[in-house]
């Protein structure tokens, strides 16, 4: 197991003395950051179409000459690893005549990717590698012809990519210690799942954001596991780090032994604008949010495990988990919390929300997505 951060062992001293110093305010955040369709438009044009964005765990594509198209931030994109095991994300359009070049959304393993109209291919660095009938192309340059490539970096065991020429990735890849400590990068993805969610994506961040709920909302699954109301939280630029503890665990622990902190702490990383990183003891989710609508986003859940499962029993194992994280606690209790607030919100009942002190990583999320628009 990798060494813990400074960072994450500060986060689990805080919450071995039962948590941070609480600040004392209330704060609100308006309806319409929710409900508002120009805010929507806004939030896409300023944020989603400039940042780095996280599309995916490395282990989405675990070999090299792999790729698997995703389609869920408005334009055909197409996920690649190279022969050498480089990763890009590019346009899945082929140069020819702009057809769509890998359909459907699983992961394909080949050395080349073919067009299905007139059999152009490419290999998995975006190279135009041969076409039919190439006579009839005269003086056609092939490297004028590779798939259009969007800026991409891998790090910390996810790849991260941006619309915008210009993004800046260092925030992302100051992220990488921390994930390294998970052994992000050598996770097997066990399985993914996209929940097509009725509520604004800035919803789901918020219950992903506090721990307020953790025993009301999920009284029926998880909550029993967890202190109550006692977490802690820090930035990372302008992502967040959190973490609550296992009641039980907690109380016999020595601050200095990853695998038992591990154990006993749930930390969650909230990447900025709109992925979440749950890692529960033995596994991780990793939740990426694509925003459709103001009222409506994709949240796709991956699964991440240690290693492929070598038996029906560790498979059982993991089937358990992912049916009682994806299905129950996210499906069922999260997401259905977020469709339900989009509804309440929607009514014009409230012209804001309140958040209260223990609520304080909402605000700073807010804050943090108001201070680009
Ligand atoms: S459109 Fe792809 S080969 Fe013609
Ligand atoms: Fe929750």
């Amino acid at each position: 197991m990798n060494a813990p951060t400074l960072g994450q062992l500060e986060l689990a001293r805080q919450l071995i003395a039962d948590g941070a110093p609480a600040p004392s305010a209330i704060t609100h955040v308006d309806a319409a950051a929710y409900t508002d369709p120009a805010r929507h438009r806004a939030e896409q044009e300023r944020i989603f179409a400039r940042v780095p964005l996280v599309i995916g765990p490395s282990a989405l594509l675990p070999e090299p000459n792999m790729a698997v198209p995703h389609d869920g931030f408005g334009k055909p994109l197409l996920i690649a690893r190279d022969r050498d095991g480089t990763a890009q994300v590019f346009l899945n359009v082929c140069r020819h005549r702009g057809t769509r070049l890998v359909e459907g959304n699983e992961p394909v393993c080949a050395p080349r990717l073919i067009c299905p109209y007139h059999a152009w291919s490419y290999t998995l660095d975006g190279k135009l590698a041969a076409l039919p009938r190439a006579e009839s192309f005269p003086e056609l340059d092939k490297a004028d012809f590779a798939l259009k490539r969007l800026p991409t970096r891998e790090a910390g065991g996810l790849i991260w990519f941006s619309f915008d020429e210009a993004a800046d990735f260092s925030e992302a890849e100051a992220l990488g210690p921390d994930f390294e400590a998970f052994a992000m990068p050598r996770q097997h993805l066990f399985r993914r799942r996209t929940h097509d969610v009725p509520a604004n994506w800035k919803l789901i961040m918020d219950a992903f954001l506090e721990s307020y709920h953790v025993q009301r909302l999920h009284a029926a699954t998880i909550g029993p596991f967890f202190k109550d109301g006692v977490n802690t939280a820090d930035t990372i630029g302008p992502h967040q780090r959190s973490a609550v503890g296992r009641a039980a665990a907690l109380a016999a622990i020595d601050g200095a032994d990853w695998p038992a902190l591990r154990g006993a702490i749930t930390y969650t990383y909230q990447l900025f604008p709109g992925t979440v990183l749950i890692v529960s003891p033995d596994y991780m989710n990793l939740m990426v949010m694509m925003p459709q609508a103001a009222d409506r986003v994709l949240v796709e859940d991956f699964m991440l495990i240690p290693e492929a499962p070598a038996t029906d029993k560790a498979r059982d194992h993991w089937e358990r988990s992912w049916a009682l994280l994806d299905g129950g606690v996210f499906a069922a209790e999260d997401f259905r919390a977020a469709a339900l607030g989009q509804q309440g919100l929607e009514s014009g009942a409230l012209d804001r929300i309140t958040l209260g002190t223990l609520e304080t990583g909402i605000r700073k999320f807010h804050d943090a997505v108001e201070a680009r628009l």
